[in-house]
């Protein structure tokens, strides 16, 4: 699984890509990640750090990224599901739509839109593999046409203590499961990301590229983990990870991963990227948890994009209603 790659000479260093407020902000990081001696990678690619102070001037009003097909156009936008509504402000499309992690095509949060240009989402097949009795290959088209969508409002925690609340449409991942019937050898699923270095040039540096995830099968099938095609009542934009990605929203954001090339049932609980990366950092089941902190910070409090409002962190996001039972 890894590939680890030196980095190419295209890399510029970060204090010229990235605007002066923002490399000043993340210097103690970069320090940190030196002392840690996490070396190269760190001080090229970098690692989920602290969040920045997000307002409304600093974004444009519209970073768009995302085409209507005529089978869009029929699915989107499609019924709320109102079991998932939350108790704080929705968070400014625009907003959303700017302040990003995808290590793939940048560091910098408010640089991924400007990124994804030439990543081409569309068409996309998605296999569906491992232990189970019926693998499938589908494109996403296929499931748009065939899958149940409904737009659920879900809270988004990244494990940096930034947060927000957005409507995302998609599928209970169950539905999809449910179809190519697991073996009961099956224990966990594997998901992988595209792997694309010539047009995500993140991928060209370090890394244990394409980014992976896993969840167990419970959790998998669990009511809240959801397959997710579209958000604000449309497809997604490319730096929301399009076409297709996960949204678990009772664990930090790093779970949820984006743009899905492959799920593989497996026995074995599998590697992922950040626990490669940094063992220390980013563990394997990331539940949302105000009383363990990162080893860098504390995760009591959150800070919602776009407002800058501080909440308290609740625990598993505040969905132990349905993931609760998971983990007693
Ligand atoms: N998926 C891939 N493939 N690559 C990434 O870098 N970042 C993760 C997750 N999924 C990431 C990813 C992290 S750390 C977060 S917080 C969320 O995506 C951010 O999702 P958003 O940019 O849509 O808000």
């Amino acid at each position: 699984m890894s590939n680890i790659i030196l980095p190419p000479t295209w890399r510029i260093p970060e204090r010229e890509a990235t605007p002066e407020s923002l490399y000043y902000q993340s210097v103690s990081r970069r320090t940190y990640l030196k002392l840690m001696g996490l070396g190269a990678f760190a001080l090229t690619s970098g690692l989920p750090g602290c969040s920045v102070e997000v307002s409304e001037e600093r974004f444009s009003k519209n970073p768009k990224n995302y085409e209507l097909s005529d089978i869009d156009k029929d699915v989107y936008p499609a019924p709320r599901n109102n079991l998932f509504e939350i108790d704080r402000q929705m968070t400014a499309e625009h907003i959303a739509a700017q302040y990003n992690n995808f290590y793939e095509f940048s560091e910098a949060k408010d640089d991924i839109w400007r990124r994804v240009g030439p990543f081409q989402p569309r068409p996309w097949d998605i296999e569906v593999v491992g232990l189970v009795q019926k693998p499938k290959k589908l494109t996403v088209d296929d499931l748009l046409r065939t899958m149940p969508l409904e737009e659920r409002m879900y809270r988004h925690r990244c494990v940096e203590a930034w947060a927000m609340a957005v409507p995302w449409t998609g599928f209970p991942l169950k539905a999809l499961i449910d179809q190519v019937e697991p073996l009961s050898t099956a224990r966990y699923i594997r998901l992988t990301s595209f792997y694309s270095p010539k047009v995500a040039m993140g991928q060209r540096g370090y890394g244990p590229w394409p980014y992976r995830e896993f969840l167990s099968i419970k959790e998998a099938t669990n009511e809240l983990s959801l397959l997710v095609t579209g958000v604000y009542g449309h497809p997604l934009p490319k730096q929301h990870g399009a076409p297709i990605r996960l949204v678990t929203p009772w664990k930090y954001g790093f779970k949820s991963i984006k743009s899905i090339v492959s799920i593989e049932f497996v026995a074995e609980q599998p590697a992922t990227f950040w626990n490669t990366m940094a063992p220390q950092e980013y563990g394997l089941v990331a539940n949302v948890n105000p009383a363990i902190p990162h080893p860098r910070w504390s995760q009591q409090t959150e800070k919602m994009i776009g407002t800058n409002e501080r909440r308290p962190t609740i625990y598993l996001n505040g969905y132990a209603q349905w993931a609760g039972s998971l983990y007693s």
